[in-house]
């Protein structure tokens, strides 16, 4: 392993509550003044992101909500739900404009194509779904998958869209064709986690086996990641502009890791809210605000949790637990 680049630790700096369930999804409006989480009470909050406070509650869910994308090109939002729902929300007066039919049961994730109007939606009936925003056709029916699809990307380039399964397979996606053109079959446990890396040709994928990371257009291996001997479920992943990646695990830890290296620089677990059940530690989703230095959370103790850098932190303070190896002699995982 080369030397790892030194980064700060990171800590809690607020605790928002106001969910009356777990709280699933997350995502950032982009002027990066407010982000919105979804739950399983149902509801869609969004909130205020330098004070914390809760700006309007939107109900019309009939069941949890698993995934929520803002539009950077239009006053538009989309949420998705365990009740198969895939809804439109006009911000500019918070009411639902369109639905999209298809879906045969929950839809779990969601994500928005950057440049054209295009909404990529996937679940429990193991598709993909594409969908045009305004006329609300489904373009395609993506299928491949052969169980729950929990997490998708889409970029502007190949793959348009990379979507992970419990099938413990990630397929990347010919937009144009309406095809995967590649399976990657490295994973030996479902991939729940995706991440792209913010400004390199790159992402990253998680399971309880390991994250690993890997090259755009073709998918090829780049190297795994994670070096516990134990490994929880991972929920969700996410990468800012300074080569910090993160992961949520299932069991309520967050670890922070240097992208370049893999090197774990620092670990959290979370603080369960007084209240909830000790076994009520779990982190469901994790998202970068626009700036990259703050993170949110979203919790199974049905708290929004916000996390910053430690401006105290220095490398002597926190210094990188790291030696050179000699080639050849290092560690394999
Ligand atoms: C949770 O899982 C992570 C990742 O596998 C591991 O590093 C951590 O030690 C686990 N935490 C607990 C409290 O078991």
């Amino acid at each position: 392993m080369p030397r790892p680049q030194w980064h700060a630790p990171w800590k809690l700096m607020r605790v928002i509550s106001g969910h009356l369930g777990w709280v699933r999804c997350v995502a950032f409006e982009p002027d990066n003044q407010w982000f919105v989480t979804g739950a399983g009470d149902r509801t869609l909050k969004l909130w205020d992101l330098a004070s914390g406070e809760l700006k309007i509650t939107l109900t019309g869910h009939i069941s949890p909500v698993r995934g929520v994308v803002v539009s950077d090109r239009h006053p538009y939002m989309f949420s998705v739900g365990e009740d198969k729902l895939v809804k439109c929300w006009d911000l500019e007066c918070n009411k639902v404009i369109r639905h999209y039919h298809g879906h045969l049961s929950g839809v779990y994730c969601c994500s928005l194509h950057p440049t054209l109007d295009v909404l990529c939606t996937g679940g429990r009936d193991s598709s993909v779904r594409v969908w045009d925003i305004r006329t609300k056709n489904q373009i395609f029916c993506l299928s491949g998958h052969k169980d729950t699809v929990a997490s998708l990307l889409t970029q502007g380039v190949d793959p348009q869209i990379i979507s992970g399964s419990h099938d413990s397979t990630v397929k990347l996606w010919d937009l144009a064709a309406g095809k995967a053109y590649a399976t990657l079959t490295h994973h030996k446990k479902g991939v729940r986690a995706l991440a792209l890396h913010p400004n390199k040709y790159l992402f990253a994928s998680g399971s309880a086996d390991n994250l690993k990371q890997w090259k755009c257009p073709e998918g090829v291996f780049m190297k795994n990641v994670d070096q516990t001997p134990y490994r929880a479920v991972v929920n969700c992943m996410a990468v800012n502009h300074d080569d910090v990646m993160v992961a949520g695990y299932d069991n309520g830890s967050i670890r922070f890791m240097d992208w370049k290296t893999g090197y774990n620089f620092h670990t959290e677990q979370t603080r369960v809210q007084p209240g909830s059940l000790e076994a009520e530690a779990g982190i469901f989703d994790c998202c970068f605000d626009k700036t990259g230095t703050r993170l949110i959370t979203c919790e199974a103790d049905k708290t929004i949790k916000v996390w910053k850098e430690d401006e105290n932190a220095t490398p002597e303070t926190h210094p990188i637990e790291w030696k050179a190896v000699a080639p050849g002699t290092e560690k394999r995982w």
